[in-house]
């Protein structure tokens, strides 16, 4: 089974992913990381995020077996992540490699933006989880002071402004619920009862 979680930066899907990766025992992507990956690498090589050609280079010479989370979760990276997101000959690179996980014998799940639309349109379960900007800036405000990091709400929550209208509107595989998806608004619900949810849904197909 191939489960697609889409969303909003900071709106819980991560969480929700992974979760639910460990309810059914099936491995998990985070997209989000690999955009990182790619931008990381341009960031310290000192190259630029604009240059089409080395994004794509960047991109080719990923390995999903080495994304680290605690280096490529910092804020600053996932606005750079969203700047490289939006060329084509990046998302084409990644496509392949977040495809081939996608398919791999007995299932995953996968997180992002673009996976019920774009990676897997085909997955059994699609969700879509989502919460006001408000929120979601407070959460990830949170998140970062719980680590020992320095934030700003308000900053935050410009910047969470700011990527989504970037993700919103780019030209290529915008972030954008698929028609079969589930919603599920994380701003009016806890993680655990949004998971409850996500777990019913997918108890519902299973039992199909
Ligand atoms: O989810 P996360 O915040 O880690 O994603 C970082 C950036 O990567 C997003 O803002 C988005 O621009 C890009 N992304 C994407 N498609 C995905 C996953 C992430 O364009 N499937």
């Amino acid at each position: 089974m191939i489960v697609a979680i889409d969303g909003p930066a900071a709106s819980g899907k991560g969480t929700m992913a992974r979760r639910l990766a460990a309810y059914l025992g099936v491995p998990h992507l985070d997209t989000g990381l690999t955009f990182r990956a790619v931008a990381h690498a341009l960031l310290t090589a000192g190259q630029p995020l604009d240059d089409e050609v080395l994004a794509e280079r960047a991109a080719l010479d990923l390995d999903l077996g080495a994304l680290d989370r605690d280096i490529l979760s910092a804020h600053e990276i996932g606005e750079a992540a969203s700047k490289v997101a939006v060329m084509p000959k990046v998302r084409t690179a990644l496509l392949q490699a977040q495809r081939a996980f996608a398919n791999q014998p007995g299932g995953a799940v996968l997180d992002g933006r673009d996976i019920g639309t774009v990676v897997c349109p085909d997955a059994a379960v699609k969700l879509y989880v989502t919460a006001s900007p408000e929120v979601r800036a407070r959460r990830r405000t949170d998140e970062i002071l719980s680590k020992g990091g320095s934030a700003d709400y308000e900053q935050v929550l410009a910047d969470v402004r700011k990527r989504d209208e970037r993700d919103t509107n780019r030209a290529v595989a915008p972030l954008l619920p698929a028609e079969d998806a589930h919603l599920l608004d994380t701003s009016k619900l806890d993680i655990e009862s949004a998971f409850r949810q996500a777990v019913g849904i997918v108890e519902e197909v299973k039992a199909q």
